[in-house]
């Protein structure tokens, strides 16, 4: 957003509305909204817009937006495809700041050249479009409901940015019926203007959203949106749900939305570098939103489960495991506690497990125990439907705790697990507020979302490293090779490329000649390796272009030789530089190091166990930029074969450090060069700790611009 922007909080607190398309006619689109809105009790003033005037649903129509007669600050455009262009232009004229285009039929149906001119339009009159293709926008701070959705919308502190309009719609439903309250809604559609970044700036800093909901499907500005949300997660909880992770999911969101979904596993560590929670389900997330909507984190390590089913609680210990959630282990105090107030041959060991003889009673004094033990800070009550213990008296017991936990600030979830009666009192228990679950992996995961908020609050990420490049000096490298058509590097210009960012390189050298290359050896050291320069020839060794272990002069010569005659033959046209003589680098661990440009979430490093491994393992970890040392760490510290840097079965440590910097200088190309797009160093050998690592190889690849190669 340029300076001369609107404030985006105008946007959620608009002084006045327009419908544009306002329709006397109950079955439209632009009637529903004006009664929602009317009906939502909207606290500005609202304008129907409609050429024939009159009046619609009681209030004077405006014939066009010139005719307003007040300060508006948002316009809803529900009129057909065709006629969005001028209503841009009159509402840029009449200097209303925002516009929320519910209108389908531009890029998500392949008319991008409208949604473009639209754009232009919105551009030139300083106006700010959320859409097209929208189902509108609810906003609780205006008590707003600009939405051809449900009338009733519970007003709470969730606040939900979606992608799908039909999904938010649906939410819209489903929130009201799990008593989740929203403060806001906003449905984004093509995002040919205003996106999820845009909006979560607002949102981060509004007091009365305490949770952020966003169903992604795909990204169009990774950078931005990866910047979004790291500052919001520094302030409150984001959930973020991105479909598209199968491969047949992402030709339909694709289609769907006319953005292309990147790769799952890169979002997936990036979403966790930012400290955003992913959730692979709606129902997931709601559930998630929920709890953090009516609890804040817990103020301590300590959960509790009180059972009266020993499976259940087993059940629930192993996803406490798996979710990151501790059990309170003094057993001596968990007796003291609890003994007193279970069935005797009930275990008052964590799970404290009331047995099938528990009775309301006993519930009720356990959780009530639990909430006033200062020891303890969350609870995970199950219930296993019994003939001693009927659900339908013990729900109110367990809404009533749930409320003295919330009011505690203690956070308590349920798993209920029974048949129709229990399915039946289950919702109940959910309307009440409660984070209630028919599974007791569901209600952990829900508490581990929550601590695994709190942990990364008390870490908070790291700040990003700067790293000098030369830029220039690779920029020089990089317009050489355009001049010459080229968008990839040769070796030694890749080379040049790793010397001006720092990165250590086995010694190289371009030998033109026989002569060349035995004093190139001679002056390197053997053993060397020679190979192939060649812009025609990118797989060097698969047209033998390559030889390694070269012991002397002679040898040296023989593989000269070999190498000319190999790709002479092979590729004959191939124009041949020269011949690469490189010492032979030690042996080490071989890993990779990475760098480019992602369309779901902007320029990206990566890092995994290389060479020739890295196709099959597929054991890598991919970080946004910028970056910390500490991110560098952690994608370290990811991968499933880092036991072998830090030394298995009696070998030492390998030099981490020198790897963390590697990851550090070859993000800081990306960043400083534009003109680079990917870079990858494989492999990366890295020896003992203070004995380094070493770039073996690196190919590095320039952006594609438009129009072609060539100097652009
Ligand atoms: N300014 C103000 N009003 C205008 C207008 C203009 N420039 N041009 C037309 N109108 C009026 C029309 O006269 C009509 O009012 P009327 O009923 O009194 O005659 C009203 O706006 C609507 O126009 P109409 O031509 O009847 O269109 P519609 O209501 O059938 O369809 C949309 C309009 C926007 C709903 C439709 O084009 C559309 O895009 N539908 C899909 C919406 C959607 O699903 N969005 C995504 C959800 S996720």
């Amino acid at each position: 957003m340029s300076d001369s922007a609107p404030d985006i909080r105008r946007l959620f607190e608009p002084r006045g509305v327009a419908v544009v398309g306002a329709s006397a006619q109950p079955g439209k689109i632009g009637h529903k909204i004006l009664a929602n809105i009317l009906a939502g009790g909207y606290r500005g003033r609202t304008f129907p817009v409609n050429p024939r005037g009159g009046e619609v649903l009681g209030l004077p129509a405006c014939k066009s937006v010139e005719e307003i007669d007040g300060p508006v600050d948002v316009a809803v455009l529900a009129i057909p495809v065709e006629k969005v262009h001028d209503a841009v232009v009159g509402c840029g004229k009449q200097g209303i700041p925002f516009l929320l285009v519910v209108t389908s039929g531009f890029s998500e149906v392949g008319n991008v050249a409208e949604e473009r001119r639209i754009l232009a339009a919105a551009r030139e009159h300083g106006v700010r479009i959320v859409g097209p293709n929208i189902f509108g926008f609810y906003s609780g701070a205006a008590a707003l409901n600009a939405t051809f959705g449900p009338r009733d919308i519970t007003p709470g502190n969730v606040a939900i940015i979606t992608q799908s309009g039909a999904l938010g719609v649906a939410m819209i439903g489903k929130t009201a019926v799990e008593n989740i309250g929203l403060s806001a809604i906003v449905s984004v559609g093509n995002k040919a203007d205003i996106d999820e970044a845009d909006l979560l700036g607002y949102l981060a800093g509004h007091d009365g959203t305490k949770v952020i909901f966003m169903y992604v499907e795909g990204v169009k500005e990774g950078g931005k949106l990866v910047r979004a949300l790291r500052a919001a997660t520094a302030q409150k909880p984001v959930v973020v749900i991105k479909s598209g992770r199968s491969k047949r999911g992402a030709v339909a969101a694709a289609s769907h939305t006319g953005s292309l979904a990147g790769s799952d596993e890169i979002f997936d560590d990036v979403m966790r570098q930012c400290h955003v929670l992913r959730a692979e389900t709606v129902k997931e997330a709601l559930s998630w939103c929920k709890l953090f909507a009516h609890v804040a984190p817990p103020s301590g390590d300590n959960a509790v489960i009180v059972t009266n089913g020993g499976g259940m609680g087993v059940l629930a210990t192993d996803a406490c495991e798996k979710y990151g959630v501790h059990l309170y282990d003094d057993h001596e105090e968990l007796k003291r506690a609890f003994a007193p107030l279970m069935p005797s041959f009930g275990s008052a060991r964590n799970p404290i497990d009331l047995t099938g003889e528990a009775g309301v009673e006993h519930y009720r004094g356990a959780l009530d125990a639990a909430l006033r033990n200062p020891a303890i800070h969350s609870a995970i009550g199950l219930y296993c439907e019994t003939a001693v213990l009927d659900i339908v008296s013990c729900t109110p017991i367990l809404a009533e705790a749930e409320r003295a936990w919330r009011a505690g600030g203690k956070p308590l979830v349920f798993a209920l697990f029974g048949g129709g009666r229990v399915a039946e009192q289950l919702d109940a228990l959910r309307r009440t507020g409660a984070s209630a679950f028919d599974e007791p992996y569901e209600a952990v995961q829900s508490l581990g979302a929550l601590y695994r908020h709190r942990d990364w609050l008390r870490q908070p990420q790291g700040a990003a490293e700067t790293v000098e490049v030369d830029a220039a000096r690779i920029q020089a490298v990089a317009d050489q090779a355009r001049a010459d058509g080229r968008r990839f590097l040769l070796a030694p210009e890749a080379s040049a490329v790793l010397d001006a960012a720092g990165i250590p390189r086995p010694q190289t050298a371009l030998a033109r000649t026989l002569d060349e290359a035995v004093r190139s050896a001679e002056a390197i050291g053997f053993p060397v390796v020679l190979k192939v320069v060649s812009r025609d020839i990118l797989h060097k060794s698969d047209v033998g272009g390559v030889a390694l272990h070269l012991d002397d002069a002679g040898e040296v010569i023989d593989a000269y030789e070999a190498i000319l005659h190999n790709c002479r033959a092979r590729v004959p046209k191939a124009v041949i530089d020269g011949i690469e003589v490189c010492e032979m680098a030690a042996q080490g661990v071989e890993t990779i190091v990475g760098a480019r440009r992602d369309a779901s979430v902007g320029p990206i490093v990566m890092f995994g166990l290389g060479g020739i491994y890295v196709e099959v393992l597929k054991d890598v970890a991919f970080r946004a930029l910028p970056l910390g040392r500490g991110d560098a760490g952690a994608m370290l510290a990811q991968i499933r074969s880092y036991p072998l840097l830090l030394g298995v079965r009696g070998e030492k440590r390998k030099d981490t450090d020198a790897v963390q910097a590697t990851i550090l200088r070859v993000g800081a190309i990306l960043q400083r060069c534009p003109d680079v797009s990917d870079i990858e160093v494989n492999p990366l050998v890295v020896y003992e700790q203070g004995k380094g690592a070493r770039a073996v190889d690196a190919r590095i690849l320039l952006a594609e611009r438009e129009g072609g190669k060539g100097h652009g």
